[in-house]
């Protein structure tokens, strides 16, 4: 599908974004491997968290639909049955990684197949420790989907994960529920925090004491009604196309502020940008609020470390930022952006350029010259949802009619992106 994005004269009015991708996939599982009835309200629209659905649904799962309400019904730790066929994780790095925790402990095999992007993707990450604690799986040349993964009597381990990654956690984590005595996952940087958020609502007993996270295994999981807040990874377009478009300001409800999830607004808070956060509150122990954006002139600066790792998945948005800042911006130790859903650093660099803007690839990141504006232009969105949305909001500030190629891949992560950005620029 072709999308064309005019110039937006001002971003403003007051929206409700859809739920967490990250927080709603964990509900489910959890959901599953739960005795009983969970209820998840304002479960993510996104395709993604479908295809964890509809895998859980092959593994003899009830899961009831109405709207965003989704209730699972499950059947406890033992409760799953072997799949029919294959388990389609569709585009999704989260089902194929995080499930496989699980399904690594079953006393059956499965076998996890995803799109074309998904089977480029290294699973390796998952196969070392999954490996080590007693499960076989076998990949395409090692390392890629699909996975065949044949099921054993789990033992637990005391794992440090060699990159930062939650769905890497996550899945050592998940296994740790099958395997006697405590699993311990060590993390390099802090990664977010959901799974062990969640796993503590559904009854677990996790420990958590700076970056050493330490799991219980074998308890008894209980059906919960959960409430997902609305994703901040999908707020971060509006977030920057309102500090971006002069003369907005916007506000946006009930989103997720979880610390580990919330690096984005640090660092724009830092680089000047005009972010109020107007409410805080509590639900299944994540924090969610209210949040009031203004368009700013923003400093730019440079993302490296712990940092880049914290809000990975928001680097194409700021690159777009980053390149009318004042002093533009540099993204280092973003090795892992190579891997996501397209190759970041060469999709956000030929986006640019294609907008006038000559990025300077680095091998671990991108240098973006500041102080531009961007030209309209023919821009891909690579089949990669967060290239799509980013140049979205690139051309919103454009100086002319753009268009964006493949923007169907928005619905991945959020199908109604195209629908809230008309509301809010009309
Ligand atoms: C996610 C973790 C991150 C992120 C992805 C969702 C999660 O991936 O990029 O969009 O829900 O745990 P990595 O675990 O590969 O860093």
């Amino acid at each position: 599908m072709d999308q064309r994005i005019s110039p937006a004269t001002r971003i403003s009015g007051s929206i409700c974004l859809p739920g967490d991708k990250s927080i709603s996939h964990r509900y489910a599982i959890l959901a599953a491997l739960a005795e009983g009835t969970s209820t998840i309200r304002n479960y993510s629209t996104g395709a993604d968290c479908h295809s964890t659905l509809g895998c859980i649904r092959s593994l003899g799962i009830e899961v009831d639909e109405q709207g965003t309400e989704v209730t699972v019904t499950g059947k406890g730790l033992a409760g799953l049955s072997a799949p029919g066929a294959d388990l389609d994780a569709g585009n999704s790095g989260s089902t194929m990684r995080m499930l496989s925790g699980a399904l690594a402990a079953q006393p059956f095999d499965s076998r996890l197949i995803g799109d074309e992007s998904l089977s480029r993707r290294p699973m390796d990450r998952i196969m070392k420790p999954l490996g080590e604690m007693g499960a076989v799986i076998s990949a395409r040349n090692g390392k890629f989907p699909p996975l065949e993964v044949h099921g054993a009597k789990l033992r637990s381990i005391d794992y440090t994960l060699p990159v930062p990654s939650a769905q890497v956690k996550t899945c050592v984590l998940l296994a740790g529920l099958y395997a006697d005595g405590e699993t311990i996952v060590r993390e390099p940087v802090r990664s977010r925090d959901h799974t062990e958020i969640a796993l503590r609502e559904f009854g677990a007993e996790i420990r958590v004491e700076r970056r050493v996270i330490t799991l219980q295994g074998r308890p008894r999981l209980i059906g919960r009604d959960l409430v997902v807040p609305s994703d901040l990874s999908s707020a971060a377009f509006f977030i920057v196309a309102a500090l971006l478009v002069p003369g907005s300001d916007l506000v946006i409800r009930g989103v997720g502020l979880n610390p580990t999830r919330s690096t984005l607004l640090d660092v724009l808070l830092s680089m000047g940008g005009g972010i109020t956060i107007l409410k805080v509150e509590q639900v299944n122990g994540e924090l969610l609020g209210e949040i009031l954006v203004t368009a700013s002139r923003l400093r730019g600066g440079t993302i490296e470390k712990e940092t880049t790792a914290a809000l990975i998945d928001e680097i194409p948005v700021l690159a777009v930022l980053g390149a009318v800042s004042d002093e533009g911006l540099v993204v280092r130790d973003a090795g892992e952006l190579r891997i996501k859903e397209t190759d970041r650093i060469a999709t956000v660099a030929e986006n640019l350029k294609r907008m006038g803007i000559e990025a300077e690839i680095l091998p671990d990141g991108l240098r973006i010259p500041g102080r531009h504006r961007f030209r309209a232009a023919e821009l891909d969105s690579f089949g990669d949802h967060r290239i799509a949305m980013a140049f979205s909001i690139a051309a919103l500030a454009a100086n002319g009619e753009s268009t964006i190629h493949g923007a169907e891949a928005a619905s991945v992560s959020f199908p109604e992106f195209f629908e809230v950005l008309k509301q809010v620029t009309a």
